[in-house]
């Protein structure tokens, strides 16, 4: 059965958060990780396991803890990677690739294989891996890295800011257009890639000083070394996705994907868009989770809809109550 969530932290204000506790260690043979600098780096200060497989309960807390991201939009985060790519009975997710690590696989064709898998919430135009077209989609790439260099040079004074990320989003979608013939750009990637952007802003800017920019050498710290800084405090309060809206907004591109190899780039109309919270919810149990889990039984069945419907309760507090709830295992 599924671990219970975390109760809220008693207090949710900034704090030093690279402390005696949490010293980063280098890895060590067999450690896993994977495309998202926030989960390594978590991993390599010991707020997660630092092998890199944990269960969802253990996320929920560790965003919390070091970030101090808000604990309903963590939720909803977090499920939507572990129904995707965790294993349902163990209550096990691997932050990078598959990894016996989370135990026996459950008879379904579902892949429980780990963040890393592309086109389940990991997908292409990311702004510091490469798309998985071109072979390696979770490790940091330091051609990416200088990009985003100039970028922030160019179009933020040297800092990484939301103009920035309004330029880069753009360009990484461009250069994937142009490149990759299987381009494919729709929800949930599509709602993610957003949402990412502003995350640099949100949660790897010190709490003491958070203006909005972030330096450099602190992004690579967490891109490259999945490192904090020295003396890094989270941020001053709970937060999620904010600003996503502007990224889009400073150069809009609708849904879609390459149809016809490179420059074929077609919008998907029946694709959510940005801030349709509730198609995403909709579009994820109907196709993703049923397609992974047709006809589950037994533990798993039971564990799906726990699962399923704390994913739910989280959306309704992220984005008000309104979607309805969908219960393909019954109630
Ligand atoms: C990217 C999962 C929390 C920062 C990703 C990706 C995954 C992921 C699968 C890859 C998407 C892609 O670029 O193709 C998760 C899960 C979380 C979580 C399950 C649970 C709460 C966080 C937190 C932060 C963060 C707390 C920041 C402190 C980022 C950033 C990227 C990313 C900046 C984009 C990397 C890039 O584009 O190069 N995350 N993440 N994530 N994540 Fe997380
Ligand atoms: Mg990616």
């Amino acid at each position: 059965e599924p671990a219970s969530l975390p109760p809220p932290m008693k207090f949710n204000g900034t704090k030093l958060v690279n402390d005696a506790q949490h010293p980063w260690k280098p890895l060590k043979p067999g450690d896993i990780r994977g495309p998202c600098p926030g989960l390594n780096t978590l991993a390599s200060h010991g707020y997660l396991p630092r092998n890199g497989i944990a269960s969802p309960s253990q996320i929920i807390g560790a965003v919390q803890e070091g970030y101090n991201m808000d604990p309903s939009f963590a939720t909803f985060v977090t499920y939507l990677g572990h129904i995707s790519n965790g294993n349902q009975v163990t209550d096990l997710l691997s932050i990078g690739g598959k990894s016996h690590g989370t135990g026996p696989d459950p008879s379904s064709p579902a892949p429980v294989s780990g963040l890393s898998t592309h086109s389940t919430f990991e997908g292409d135009a990311s702004l510091t891996r490469g798309d998985a077209f071109f072979g390696d989609n979770h490790s940091f790439n330091g051609t990416l890295f200088n990009e985003f260099v100039d970028f922030s040079n160019k179009f933020g004074g040297g800092k990484y800011n939301l103009t920035v990320a309004g330029e880069l989003r753009y360009h990484r979608i461009q250069q994937s257009i142009a490149s990759n013939p299987n381009f494919s750009f729709v929800a949930p990637r599509y709602n993610t890639a957003y949402t990412e952007s502003v995350f640099l802003i949100n949660f790897f800017v010190d709490g003491r000083h958070y203006d909005g920019q972030l330096d450099l050498e602190v992004a690579r710290g967490f891109f490259q070394d999945m490192r904090m800084p020295h003396d890094f405090h989270r941020a001053p309060k709970p937060i999620g996705g904010d600003g996503f809206e502007l990224v889009e907004a400073a150069r809009p591109i609708q849904p879609g994907r390459n149809v016809r190899g490179v420059n074929s780039y077609t919008p998907d109309p029946t694709s959510p868009k940005l801030t349709e919270f509730c198609k995403v919810y909709e579009n994820f149990v109907n196709k993703t989770v049923l397609t992974f889990y047709p006809k589950p039984t037994g533990a798993l069945r039971k564990a799906l809809k726990i699962n399923l419907g704390r994913l739910y309760d989280a959306l309704n507090k992220v984005n008000g109550p309104g979607c309805t709830q969908l219960f393909p295992y019954g109630k």
